[in-house]
């Protein structure tokens, strides 16, 4: 019977599907909820010591809906959190207390000051949380005060950072990732030089979702004006898949200690192998749990036991990464697909000899008629 349940930096999950940073773990009510429906971790919506420099405007999500009227891409210009600081740690005690054995993560996210970070870190792991997550990619409104994305498409500042946490964490942690960038591995690279114990991705892909072409304002408008968004939901995940495989490419030969969280449109347990199978450790769900609700996880469980007991696999570990080492260069593909022509012309030569070739009677045939009256020839 194969099992889901997985060690991770020492986290001990009972399945691989991770709530992701935002409004599905934005209090401790939604966080219960999500432990109670099984869960295998939860990440909370990032937070920062100052709250008060939060403010959110509405209306703040956009959908993309396709043909049939799925919701298939989302834009959000959410901020993080504006729940006060002190709040936060009062509800991570008690969520400890009340779901000791469920494994939460704070997202955390700081200006660019080594005592910020230090304090940010310390007070939150007093809470007792189990684990971080270093929010390095959030693409609207943080990035103006240099935080969020902005740290995240810088690889030297990612590496200080990540160092100034790793001085004083006591506990794992992850740097997530802003896909608004060229070169995935290098800010990933950094991160992990700097000390991060895995990497989370993707965030958001910065987007504008439309534009009404009634009032020819762009969506969604707040008192007329917009700003470009981020970008989530089914439509990012070959984005995802594609980043979540370069960086396990290269943590592969580089870091094979460390871990990867892989996200960007999952909504299946068939989504999830996916992922694993390019190489990451857990999966997390965020935009899907805001379409499906939290009960979404059971499903998802079951279709990824489904999907392992096919291929007779009983652990994650046994499958993940295992569809990397299909990936090459766009010049071997043209180098083999020439190879296997010419090995199948070649054949077929072979072949046409063969059948030219009569040792009975019984073998002349119409068609081959001369090339076996040939074969028959010397000289
Ligand atoms: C409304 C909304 C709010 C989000 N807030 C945060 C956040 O506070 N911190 C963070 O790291 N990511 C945040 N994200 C990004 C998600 O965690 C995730 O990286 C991204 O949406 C891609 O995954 P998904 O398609 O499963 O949503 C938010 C996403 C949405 C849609």
């Amino acid at each position: 019977m194969p099992t889901l349940a997985t060690t991770v930096n020492g986290l001990k999950l009972p399945n691989p599907f991770v709530i992701g940073s935002g409004p599905p773990g934005t209090n401790i009510n939604v966080i219960s909820r999500a432990f109670r429906d099984g869960w295998g971790a939860v990440i909370a919506k990032t937070i920062s010591l100052d709250a008060s420099k939060v403010i959110n405007v509405s209306p703040r999500y956009a959908k993309l809906h396709s043909g049939s009227g799925e919701v298939i891409g989302w834009e959000n210009i959410e901020l993080i959190s504006d729940r006060p600081f002190h709040l936060w740690m009062d509800e991570f005690k008690r969520c400890k207390d009340e779901h000791p054995e469920g494994v939460l993560i704070a997202s955390i996210m700081e200006e660019c000051r080594e005592e910020a970070w230090a304090e940010i870190v310390e007070r939150c792991q007093d809470a007792g949380v189990d684990g971080f997550e270093l929010n390095f990619s959030c693409p609207h409104g943080l990035p103006e005060r240099k935080m969020g994305a902005a740290m995240g498409q810088d690889p030297e500042i990612l590496e200080e950072v990540c160092g100034w946490v790793k001085k004083v964490a006591k506990i794992p942690f992850w740097a997530k990732m802003t896909p608004n960038i060229t070169h995935i591995e290098e800010p990933s690279r950094a991160a992990l030089r700097g000390g991060a114990d895995g990497i989370s991705a993707i965030n958001t892909i910065r987007c504008v979702m439309g534009v009404n072409l009634d009032t020819l304002k762009p969506e969604p408008t707040v008192e007329g004006y917009t700003t470009p968004g981020g970008y989530s939901s089914k439509a990012v995940k070959p984005i995802a898949l594609r980043m979540v495989m370069e960086i396990a490419a290269m943590m592969e030969k580089e870091f094979p200690e460390q871990t990867v969280s892989g996200l960007g449109g999952i909504e299946s347990g068939e989504d999830a192998a996916q992922f694993i199978l390019l190489g990451a450790d857990t999966v997390q769900v965020c935009t899907g749990v805001m379409k499906f609700g939290y009960g979404c996880v059971k499903p998802m469980c079951e279709d990824l036991l489904t999907f392992m007991d096919k291929h007779g696999f009983e652990t994650l570990a046994e499958f993940k990464g295992k569809s990397l080492p299909y990936f090459t260069t766009h010049a071997d593909l043209v180098e083999r697909q020439g190879a296997r022509k010419a090995a199948q012309k070649a054949a077929a030569a072979v072949e046409v000899e063969q059948k030219a070739k009569v040792s009975s009677d019984a073998e002349w045939t119409g068609d081959s008629f001369v090339q076996q009256s040939d074969s028959l020839a010397q000289g």
